[in-house]
């Protein structure tokens, strides 16, 4: 209908920023978090189906720049290994990379933005 237009645009730039996604989170992440997004074991957490991702949106956005340490709980299992963020990633970057892995392994969220990214890192001290 009306919005058509519109939502064609966003679905261009949905792709994009998959896209480019995939690629910034096979070059920085899948070394630990595999490709599959299944993790390893009791050392590094999975993104597929997380259940943190889904609750903790502004945390993921900050942990993969700045990092995080602690103990985090991750679909019934504990994990407390350090992760070194990528400190190098733009808020660009970082949105592609949310946009890949919260749209992937049963995640659904649809877009996410420049501006949110901007947001959450407002809030991790930066
Ligand atoms: C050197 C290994 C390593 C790399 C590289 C890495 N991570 Fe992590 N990641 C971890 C560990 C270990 C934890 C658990 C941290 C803790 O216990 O406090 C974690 C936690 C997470 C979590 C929260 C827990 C979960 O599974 O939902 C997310 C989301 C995440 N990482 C995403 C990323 C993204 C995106 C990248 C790439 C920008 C990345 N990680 C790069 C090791 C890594």
């Amino acid at each position: 209908m009306q919005a058509c237009g519109l939502s064609t645009n966003r679905d261009t730039k949905f792709q994009q920023y998959y896209v480019k996604g995939e690629q910034l989170y096979i070059q920085h992440c899948s070394n630990c978090h595999q490709k599959d997004g299944r993790g390893l074991g009791l050392v590094y957490p999975p993104l597929a189906q997380s259940d943190y991702m889904t609750q903790n949106v502004d945390q993921v956005l900050c942990l993969m720049k700045y990092g995080v340490a602690g103990e985090i709980v991750v679909n019934g299992k504990a994990f407390n290994k350090e992760m070194k963020g990528v400190f190098s990633l733009t808020d660009l970057e970082v949105a592609e990379i949310a946009t890949y892995i919260y749209n992937t392994w049963e995640h659904n969220q649809g877009i996410i933005d420049i501006a949110d990214v901007t947001k959450a890192h407002q809030k991790c001290g930066n």
